[in-house]
């Protein structure tokens, strides 16, 4: 196994940090590894918010479903998709432009979410750790406030990082799915109901599925996240 492949198989998410600043350096290597991410046609469709302010952690640790740990982290990045720079550019130079569509959107995702991943491995390559934090898909109204976002700029994760403690480090990585349920030869493969089912104990969770789809599924966080992006993405559908 190579380096950076042993690597990713040792990242795991980190939520206990130390109370230890991340040195300018080692933020400003974190976030040009994220430039270097591949990116459709080169455009760099996000935007990163690297949140220094107390409160704005603080208000973040809040709307995304009430996680105190985002307050405590050294480093916050939030990873936006971005098309409005490129319809203010297109604008800029005086093209008769259409507005940005539902798939701009989610190729501006794509863009944010890859960018984000080279940060994580980044960080994790200097001995950082981090977390993503997909809540920051909730609370829509307030988090655009928050953060002041434009119309055609969303969200698409958050990632918190700070040095880990030495518990975190100890912590078992959580087991993955077996290869042969994730992986399917050239078209889309239907698991019966015991394969389902069986994939989960395979896995030796301790949660049932039960358990889980309350936790994950039909819970409030869920339930808001649904709303929110619903609601957004109302807004660009009509045009
Ligand atoms: C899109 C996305 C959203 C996530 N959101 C959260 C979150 O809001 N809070 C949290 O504690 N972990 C969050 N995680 C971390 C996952 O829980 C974690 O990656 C998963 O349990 C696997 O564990 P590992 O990262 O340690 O391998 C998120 C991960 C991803 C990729």
């Amino acid at each position: 196994m190579n380096e950076v492949i042993r690597q990713l198989h040792e990242r795991k998410s980190v939520r206990i940090f130390e109370d230890r600043a991340v040195p300018d350096d080692v933020k400003n290597e974190v976030i040009e590894a994220a430039f270097e991410a591949p990116t459709a046609g080169n455009m760099m469709f996000y935007t990163i918010i690297d949140v220094t302010d107390q409160q704005v952690k603080d208000q973040l640790a809040v709307l995304c479903d009430h996680q105190p740990f985002i307050a405590k982290a050294q480093l916050v990045l939030v990873f936006l998709a971005d098309y409005q720079r490129w319809y203010n550019t297109y604008r800029a130079a005086e093209l008769d432009v259409r507005k940005p569509g539902v798939g701009d959107l989610m190729l501006a995702c794509a863009d944010a979410v890859i960018a984000a991943q080279n940060s994580v491995v980044a960080a994790h390559s200097l001995g950082l750790g981090s977390c993503y934090i997909g809540d920051i898909l909730e609370n829509c109204e307030q988090v655009r406030a928050l953060l002041s976002l434009p119309e055609f700029v969303m969200p698409a994760v958050m990632v918190v990082y700070g040095y880990p403690t030495r518990q975190q480090l100890d912590r078992p990585k959580p087991v993955r799915f077996g290869r042969n349920h994730i992986v399917h030869e050239n078209a889309y493969r239907t698991m019966e109901p015991q394969e389902l089912l069986g994939m989960i104990s395979e896995r030796g969770d301790k949660e049932t599925v039960e358990q889980l789809c309350k936790r994950k599924y039909m819970s409030d966080f869920s339930l808001e996240m649904n709303r929110s992006v619903t609601e957004y993405l109302k807004n660009f559908g009509e045009r």
